[in-house]
């Protein structure tokens, strides 16, 4: 770690734990829940709060940094391929934090000129934290995670967003085909957490219908370190510039993942 990479971690180590103290006590009141754009879709006071600290902090240890926050606290516009970027989902799993009040994430990701090269994900109420360092690999708690089994969707579990199982055709469609392939289908409401699940190796693949950009930026780092493959549904890397619908797995997994998906001619129609 250099001795930049080195600064923003320990500041981001201690920040994430201010922040989970934030939202735990936070649970001890009744949280303002409002609607976005439908009823799934929430947004709390806890999400602003924790997202305005975290920019708070970035904004005064690394005032030339560009900042994206889902809340919408950050730069208005960003430009991913210049200078120092960070990507802030301040609970990913708002559904979960508001009906479960465990199953969320805070997720953090800094780019550098374009390239991802550090990225956190913390599960508050299990005091887990997944952090990934360009080239130095991806951790849990510390400990080293190993590159997971290179198994194939008909060897493993398969992850996916609600969506498909909800939504209308042809995402049923899609649903049941994949899900098909594997030995069994878990779900967690998160895309953080899933991106962790396939980096210990407890699911082989996971897809997910138009993730934004704070969604996919810190679990893409997680699953690249651990030598496993994260795309669009059309096989190219996520440009992290609006919508797109994601495919991430074990090597053997994506690769069942993206052909069938090529062979329902899906690929396109649903991205
Ligand atoms: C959501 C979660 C969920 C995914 C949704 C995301 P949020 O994030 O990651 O798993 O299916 O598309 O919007 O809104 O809870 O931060
Ligand atoms: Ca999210
Ligand atoms: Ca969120």
């Amino acid at each position: 770690m250099n001795t930049l990479i080195r600064k923003r971690h320990e500041a981001i180590l201690t920040w994430l734990d201010v922040a989970a103290e934030k939202i735990k006590k936070a649970l001890h009141d009744e949280l303002e829940v409002e609607q976005k754009t439908n009823p799934s879709d929430l947004v709390t006071n806890v999400d602003k709060d924790i997202e305005q600290f975290l920019i708070n902090q970035i904004k005064m240890t690394f005032p030339k940094s560009q900042i994206l926050g889902e809340e919408g606290y950050g730069d208005r516009t960003i430009d991913l391929n210049h200078g120092t970027v960070w990507i802030i989902d301040p609970i990913d799993g708002t559904l979960n934090f508001v009906k479960q009040k465990e199953n969320f994430a805070i997720m953090i990701a800094v780019y550098d000129e374009g390239q991802a090269i550090q990225s956190y994900i913390y599960n508050v109420m299990n005091s887990e934290l997944v952090y990934a360092i360009k080239g130095e690999g991806a951790y849990c708690n510390n400990q080293l995670i190993k590159t997971p089994d290179n198994l194939d969707m008909h060897e493993g579990l398969y992850a996916s967003s609600s969506i498909f199982y909800i939504g209308s055709e042809p995402l049923n469609e899609f649903h049941h085909n994949l899900s098909k392939l594997a030995l069994g289908v878990r779900l967690k409401g998160s895309a953080g957490l899933e991106a962790i699940e396939l980096a210990k190796g407890n699911t082989v693949g996971y897809t997910a219908h138009t993730l934004m950009p704070w969604d996919v930026a810190a679990g893409k780092l997680i699953i690249e370190e651990v030598g496993c493959v994260i795309t669009t549904f059309a096989g190219d890397e996520p440009s992290l510039n609006g919508k797109e619908s994601i495919i991430m797995g074990t090597p053997k997994a994506h690769r069942t993942l993206l052909s069938t998906l090529e062979q329902l001619h899906m690929n396109h129609n649903i991205c």
